[in-house]
């Protein structure tokens, strides 16, 4: 009996000892159970200021230094948002050549603000974040948050459209899935960053309302609700500092204000100067070896701003030491977030799951937004012998190109295979019109006359008994295209005239676009039936013969409103000085007008809405139940709306919940977007939709007080289908 108990204690004893010398051996940092600040401070206290300063700067075009000597890794990162972008060369912007870095892509992010639906996001944050986790990223650089300004801007269809509430719905549970893998997302392009015309030195002016009150809250909600751990500076200036080195927007407005702990990266060569970057705010310096496009120099690294020259001022003491010590505190802390967290998943990478979440994104993000009497849609295929599809677009790959969001996909199924594979031999096709060849900066002329493909895609339209048209526009420079903008809000490479030929010869006809951009639309009172199809990745032709058949009911809704012109949007409703800037200034006129917010100012008809999207069912919104007409300041009131498919098949309707103040002391939109609801139903069911009101929601950002204040008074609560589609106005007061 002793000699067992003897036993035991000492076995205990040398496991304790051998615990304890591990425990002791182990430093901190290293230790996965030691919190994180613990683990960051004890990091920060083992480094030399040399390591303290390597940390802040490239190592690579994708990569940032680590610290060798004690194992502390390197960060990588590669572009999003809406696939891994290719390995890309260690020290050009050249692709590397690998044969294993084909990915799935997956839908514009306009496409999945259009979906409306904040579990879509999720999946995509998850889907997309587990490829990143495969192909060893620590940093995703997406999503774009960018907002819709002018439907110019080449970048639109990065981002998740014109209002700010519903970026930052989607934003935020796109942010969280994409973190649960252990990979950062890095938010792009805080903030500004509105148009690629002059993006590197557009010097923007706006006032305090527009700031917090449109361009903000997106950045505000990933950083209080998601917790992002990084954030991409822009390239333009704001109030004549660039955005990557900007003490306002970057030390005073993120991270003191928002409480944003991560790290600040500079889009790549948005640095330009070692005092202004150190001490605005920037954390990792990406991209100067060159201009950030053509030449450099050599040892490169060594001449970026944070790194020989930033070592040497702080050696002087012209910056203080607790400079670095905050960037290397942050960089660190993503490094034990990200690259030596040992819980993170292992990821996965072009499974058949991920294009089934690419496909599902994609059926809910495509558009309805015409579908007249006939009812062209969807389809019936016993009503046609011959379907002519006609369109560059429906062979064209919309994955690569565009810039740095550009793809290589494993796999991209054009609209041309998917309808044949769904309605056979019946499917004809000719091209119709043509564009160039996607080559970066350069707007390449076609190879095909206009002409001739024109009249022979009319001459076939005859001769067809539906025409399916697949146009919109491309990836290439002056599209949807980063460092350019349009140059015009019409269809390029002819097309109005080939939509409007085509739907004289032949009435049935389906026009579908596909783009990240609203564009005029001449045509649009001769053709029957219009689809908004955005960029919609590896299944994109799937997704649109789901919509196109029926086999999927359409629900996606507009993220951004399409105007009936160009002057029609606030941005463009001034000079030069409004937009594109005029020598490099540029001021923000329509203020807080953004979008539908300024066409209901000026009582302008959209051409299509903000909100509106069309469905194969029909929804009857029941009478709207208030707990109260009216609330004090801590209060909340409680709206319920029944809403009952009509029709015969299921489907799933947003609805959504505008809000406006009735005779506000400050000029104010008649109604902004304050709540939304997806909800599915089979036919003939009902469902309750709730909404809570809180004082919050009324809120405006008051530039005396430098605040966000709610005032008494009366409020209207808008609940509709779309932005112009409203089907119950309900009163109430603020106390
Ligand atoms: C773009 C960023 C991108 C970076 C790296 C820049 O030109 O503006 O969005 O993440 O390049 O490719």
């Amino acid at each position: 009996m002793n000699k067992i108990y003897k036993c035991i204690f000492l076995s205990t004893a040398i496991t304790l000892t051998c615990y304890n010398l591990k425990a002791q051996d182990m430093p901190a940092y290293l230790d996965q159970k030691q919190p994180i600040e613990v683990r960051v401070k004890d990091a920060l206290s083992r480094m030399t200021l040399e390591e303290k300063v390597a940390l802040c700067t490239a190592q690579s075009k994708f990569s940032s230094h680590g610290v060798p000597r004690l194992g502390i890794p390197e960060i990588w990162m590669s572009d999003g948002s809406h696939g891994v972008r290719e390995e890309i060369s260690w020290d050009s912007w050249n692709p590397a050549g690998w044969s294993n870095d084909a990915c799935t892509g997956f839908p514009a992010l306009t496409c999945l603000a259009a979906t409306w639906n904040p579990d879509m996001a999720m999946l995509y944050g998850k889907s997309i974040g587990e490829e990143f986790r495969y192909r060893h990223k620590d940093v995703m650089l997406g999503p774009g948050l960018n907002i819709y300004r002018t439907p110019l801007c080449g970048r639109n269809y990065e981002y998740m459209g014109e209002d700010p509430y519903l970026t930052s719905e989607i934003a935020v549970p796109y942010v969280e899935g994409v973190q649960k893998n252990g990979v950062a997302a890095c938010a792009k392009h805080y903030i500004l960053n509105n148009q690629e015309t002059w993006r590197d030195s557009v010097d923007v002016e706006l006032s305090d309302r527009a700031l917090h009150e449109i361009y903000l809250p997106a950045w505000k909600a990933v950083v209080q609700r998601a917790h992002i751990w990084t954030i991409m500076g822009s390239y333009n200036l704001i109030r004549g500092k660039h955005g990557c080195e900007n003490d306002f927007t970057l030390n005073q407005i993120l991270k003191k204000d928002f409480g944003f702990d991560g790290v600040v990266i500079s889009d790549w060569g948005g640095a330009h100067n070692t005092f202004d970057s150190a001490l605005g705010g920037l954390d990792i310096e990406m991209g100067s070896w060159t201009n950030g496009m053509s030449s450099g120099k050599n040892f490169a690294y060594d001449d970026y701003f944070l790194a020989r020259d930033y070592l040497k001022a702080l050696k002087e003491g012209e910056i203080p030491e607790n400079n670095v010590d905050d960037k290397a505190a942050r960089i660190l802390r993503l490094i034990f977030r990200t690259a030596m967290n040992q819980n993170k998943p292992w990821g996965s990478f072009a499974t058949e799951e991920h294009f089934k979440a690419a496909r599902a994104i994609g059926d809910e993000g495509i558009v309805l937004l015409k579908n007249d009497k006939r009812k062209l849609l969807p389809i019936n295929p016993k009503n046609y012998k011959k379907i002519l599809v006609v369109g560059e677009n429906a062979t064209r790959s919309l994955t690569a190109g565009g810039g740095a969001a550009g793809l290589k996909v494993v796999h991209e199924v054009s609209p041309l295979s998917a309808l044949q594979a769904k309605y056979g031999d019946a499917v004809h096709y000719t091209m119709g019109y043509a564009s160039g060849p996607c080559v970066y900066g350069q707007v390449v002329p076609p190879a095909y006359s206009e002409d001739s493909l024109r009249s022979e895609a009319i001459k076939e339209a005859k001769k067809a008994d539906l025409i399916i048209y697949i146009g919109g526009l491309n990836k290439n420079f002056r599209q949807d295209c980063e460092s350019g903008d349009r140059l015009s809000l019409n269809l390029p490479f002819g097309q109005d005239e080939l939509i409007e030929g085509l739907a004289k010869a032949n009435k049935n006809i389906i026009v579908t676009l596909l783009s990240g951009n609203a564009v005029a639309m001449p045509w649009v009172n001769l053709v029957p039936s219009i689809i908004q199809g955005w960029y919609l990745g590896s299944e994109a032709g799937n997704s649109l013969a789901d919509i196109l058949s029926g086999d999927v009911n359409p629900s996606g809704k507009l993220p951004f409103t399409f105007p009936v012109k160009l002057s029609d949007v606030g941005a463009h409703s001034f000079g030069a000085d409004v937009y594109p800037g005029v020598n490099h200034k540029e001021t923000y006129k329509e203020d807080i007008f953004v979008g539908y917010r300024w066409a209901e100012k000026k009582g302008i008809a959209p051409l299509f809405p903000f909100g509106q999207g069309l469905s194969y069912t029909t929804f009857k919104y029941g009478k709207a139940a208030a707990s109260a007409d009216e609330m004090d300041k801590d209060g909340k009131i409680k709206l319920t709306i029944p809403i009952t498919n009509t029709g015969k098949v299921s489907g799933k309707e947003v609805m959504q919940l505008y809000i406006g103040e009735e005779n506000p002391s400050v000029p104010r939109p008649i109604k902004e977007l304050k709540g939304f609801d997806k909800i599915e139903l089979a036919p003939g069911e009902t469902k309750i939709v709730t909404f809570t009101i809180t004082p919050g929601q009324l809120a405006f950002y008051d530039e005396n007080q430098k605040s966000w204040r709610s005032e008494s008074g009366r409020f209207k609560a808008f609940i509709g289908s779309s932005s112009e589609d409203i089907r119950q106005i309900i009163p109430f007061k603020l106390k």
